[in-house]
């Protein structure tokens, strides 16, 4: 992960580029580090005679390595802007590359994490984590070490023989992070991955992420509607609005790890987290006025 310096008593001016065409970022020159880069993608749905923009021009890009979180209100496209990332769901304009290649479908490039867990009960924890490597072209022994490698890394080693009705939440979570990362890709998408976890756990497994991170080369998007989770988390927090879905604002997070319950009791994060949350609502107020115009006087 990068991050600036935590500066202690002083400040934190948040940096902050808008979201215009230009990309929602500050233009930069180092163009062969970026993974993940959306530009001008825009997605309408139609039921019927209805149809509705869920997201107009998306720009933003996410460097190899790099931790972004996408913050927004429930409903403003942030699940959907990962579904066309992995190929799950087709724009109608704009591109999408990940690694320097157009995505044109799902690839195993780019690993998902969900809030449902998605493991198949009547397999073990182990199966299910060898279920994950299946299609993939290894030989059988690398697969069982990865395997190993990926339960003993999330602390599950004890719990292979396990089925997920035996599990807690947390450790069922865990298993699905093991699913994706034992797969080895490059990018890894996270879905609200620790809304459906206790508060305690919640902050276990982000903290258990953030180890991940640490550790490897590898890039994340993490979605979420908890302000305080992205700023514990990434490196760059894009906050988005709504009706239709753009990157209203990024936000650089200047904190250094690790980002502890001290950090969280500052000032400086105070701060950061108000700001974000003016940032959202503003959008959020301007997605109803729009609304409203539309529908007419009430
Ligand atoms: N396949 C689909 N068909 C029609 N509408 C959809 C589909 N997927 C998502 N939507 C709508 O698009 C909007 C954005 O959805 P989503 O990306 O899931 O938002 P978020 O993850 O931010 O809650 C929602 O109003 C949702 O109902
Ligand atoms: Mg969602």
């Amino acid at each position: 992960m990068t991050a600036g310096g935590q500066t202690g008593q002083s400040t934190v001016q948040p940096v902050v580029h808008g979201g215009s065409a230009a990309g929602g970022e500050a233009q930069r020159e180092d163009k062969a580090l970026d993974c993940v880069e959306l530009r001008g993608v825009g997605k309408t749905f139609t039921h019927g005679r209805e149809s509705r923009q869920i997201l107009a021009d998306v720009n933003f890009t996410v460097r190899q390595g790099e931790f972004c979180a996408i913050v927004g209100a429930s409903g403003c496209g942030k699940s959907s802007i990962l579904r066309v990332i992995d190929g799950l769901l087709e724009p109608d304009t704009g591109s999408v590359r990940v690694n320097g290649r157009d995505v044109s479908g799902p690839s195993a490039d780019i690993g998902m994490v969900f809030q449902q867990f998605n493991l198949l009960p009547w397999k073990t924890v182990q199966e299910n984590i060898m279920f994950g490597l299946d299609s993939l072209k290894l030989p059988k022994a690398v697969k069982r070490e990865r395997c190993q490698h990926w339960m003993s890394v999330v602390g599950l080693a004890e719990w292979s023989g396990h089925y997920p009705h035996q599990l807690s939440g947390g450790m069922q979570q865990r298993v699905s992070l093991a699913r994706t990362m034992a797969r080895e890709p490059s990018v890894v998408l996270m879905d609200e991955p620790f809304g459906a976890l206790d508060a305690l756990t919640r902050r276990f497994l982000q903290q258990e992420v953030v180890r991940l991170w640490q550790e490897g080369e590898r890039t994340g998007i993490l979605v979420t509607h908890d302000i305080e989770e992205g700023l514990l988390l990434a490196d760059r927090i894009f906050v988005m609005s709504a009706n239709p879905g753009r990157i209203a604002a990024t936000v650089e997070v200047p904190f250094e790890h690790p980002r502890d319950e001290a950090l969280q009791a500052t000032a400086e994060f105070a701060e950061m987290k108000e700001h974000i949350w003016h940032l959202l609502t503003a959008e959020i107020s301007k997605a109803s006025s729009y609304v409203r115009s539309r529908s007419g006087p009430a």
